[in-house]
């Protein structure tokens, strides 16, 4: 079940608080997962499923898609099925990218990773029940907007997913493992599909639902790219400064793992600077919303300074 009575959330300039933001937009977007998926039968797969979906974690994503439906004037339960199914694409390609046949990591937000609490053969079918439930979600669950949204909701997410986006991204990420001559624009390349492309989703899906000009949405994807890309390079210096603790994964995993990373071909600095940089062009996009945009803009400076 999809929340009905959700109140939007007043920004203005003198009091917004990104912190509060945040912490409100958690609290619904948990509820919303939770709801989203009772457990069903066999209970196995969905506790699995469930184990990882509920796991915590920042709802970035969730976040984005609800603050660009709503910065265009749409309300955000309008949006909240939508927001739900990135969060449930999201964990997928988490809990696949942690599989012992990629990245083998045994921590994920703090906890165990699926496939060491239910075998590598559920949390691959895991995987693959939160991806098909995604689409089934928003196409079950959006209401009262016209069905032609919801359809292209529905390719953008598609489109996000493939070859082209997360699938296609990790090809590459994990053909370069080992290779010291992958250059700024291969990797690029690789962040812009297996981060950005989603990042980019969770703001076209929002933007779409609000029935956004073209205008509109060739501003917001710049945003959304640039932020992608920003949030991989600081993802890459935290993998280098931060503790394992910090992160709730392992730390260290991309130096271990022979990983091409920001870090490595341009320095920590530099690498900030480039982030900080991303983050100043994206929010340019911002400036004819005024202050309506004041939670993109402080998602985007969030980015560049988060600690995990
Ligand atoms: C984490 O990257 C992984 C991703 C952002 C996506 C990985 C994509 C897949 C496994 C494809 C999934 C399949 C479908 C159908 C969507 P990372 O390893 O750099 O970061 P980490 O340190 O958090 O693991
Ligand atoms: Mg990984």
């Amino acid at each position: 079940m999809v929340q009905t009575n959700l109140k939007p959330t007043i920004v203005s300039d003198s009091n917004f608080d990104l912190n509060t933001y945040l912490e409100r937009k958690k609290e619904l977007v948990e509820k919303a997962l939770d709801e989203s998926l009772p457990i069903g039968k066999p209970e196995k797969i969905y506790e699995a499923m469930r184990y990882s979906l509920l796991a915590g974690g920042k709802r970035l994503r969730p976040i984005l898609c609800l603050a660009t439906a709503e910065l265009l004037g749409e309300k955000q339960n309008t949006a909240m099925a939508t927001a739900c199914a990135l969060e449930m694409i999201h964990t997928m390609s988490l809990i696949h990218d942690d599989l012992p046949a990629m990245d083998n990591d045994d921590y994920r937000r703090g906890k165990l990773t699926n496939h060491k609490v239910y075998g590598e053969d559920i949390a691959i079918l895991a995987g693959d029940g939160l991806l098909a439930y995604a689409f089934e979600y928003v196409a079950e669950n959006t209401k009262n907007i016209p069905a032609e949204r919801i359809v292209k909701v529905l390719a953008i997410l598609g489109k996000a997913v493939g070859a082209n986006g997360l699938v296609g991204g990790q090809v590459m990420d994990l053909d370069c493992e080992g290779k010291s001559d992958v250059t700024a624009e291969i990797l690029t390349t690789i962040h812009r599909n297996k981060t950005g492309a989603l990042l980019e989703a969770c703001v076209s899906s929002g933007a779409v639902l609000a029935g956004a000009s073209s205008e509109d949405l060739s501003r917001l994807s710049i945003y959304a790219q640039n932020i992608g890309l920003a949030f991989q390079i600081i993802d890459d210096i935290l993998d280098v400064t931060a503790t394992t603790e910090e992160l709730g994964k392992t730390a260290g995993k991309d130096l271990s793992a022979q990983k091409a990373t920001y870090p490595k071909l341009w320095g920590i600095e530099t690498s900030q600077a480039k982030a900080e940089e991303l983050v100043k062009d994206a929010v340019a996009q911002l400036a004819v919303y005024g202050e309506k945009a004041l939670p993109l803009q402080a998602i985007a400076e969030y980015i560049v300074r988060r600690k995990n």
